[in-house]
């Protein structure tokens, strides 16, 4: 069965064919999203799907949170469409109202810190 896939923001329009990853079916022809790993592991295939249904393949967890996941946000490698699918690529940016992975969240306290104390080591309350 082949599923029409689109992407926000393009005319572009691919297919993919039964069994096959959204990201496989745009692979050799130009796409808004980056290829790298293909196995769920690097995130920079992150999308938000907008519309459609899929089946994901394993993802890293610390590419894809649980809040992430329950907002449509997937890595397009391990996307498998069951209809047409619409996309938005996100990439390594992480999609509206999906927490930041760990090394994230702690990279905009440390630099929440900086900007109110001007220093990266003082403690959180340290300093107003
Ligand atoms: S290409 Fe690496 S997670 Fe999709």
């Amino acid at each position: 069965m082949q599923h029409r896939i689109t992407i926000e923001g393009s005319a572009q329009a691919f297919v993919s064919h039964s069994g096959q990853s959204a990201l496989d079916a745009m692979v050799g022809r130009p796409s808004a999203l980056e290829v790298g790993c293909r196995s769920g592991g690097c995130g920079v295939c992150r999308v938000e799907v907008l519309s459609g249904s899929f089946a994901r393949g394993e993802m890293s967890a610390e590419q894809i949170s649980a809040e992430c996941r329950s907002r449509g946000i997937a890595l397009a490698c391990r996307v498998f469409p069951n209809s047409d699918l619409h996309l938005r690529p996100l990439g390594k940016r992480v999609g509206k109202g999906c927490t930041p992975n760990a090394d994230v969240a702690e990279l905009l306290r440390s630099l929440t810190r900086i900007a109110r104390c001007g220093d990266h080591r003082s403690e959180p309350g340290a300093c107003t």
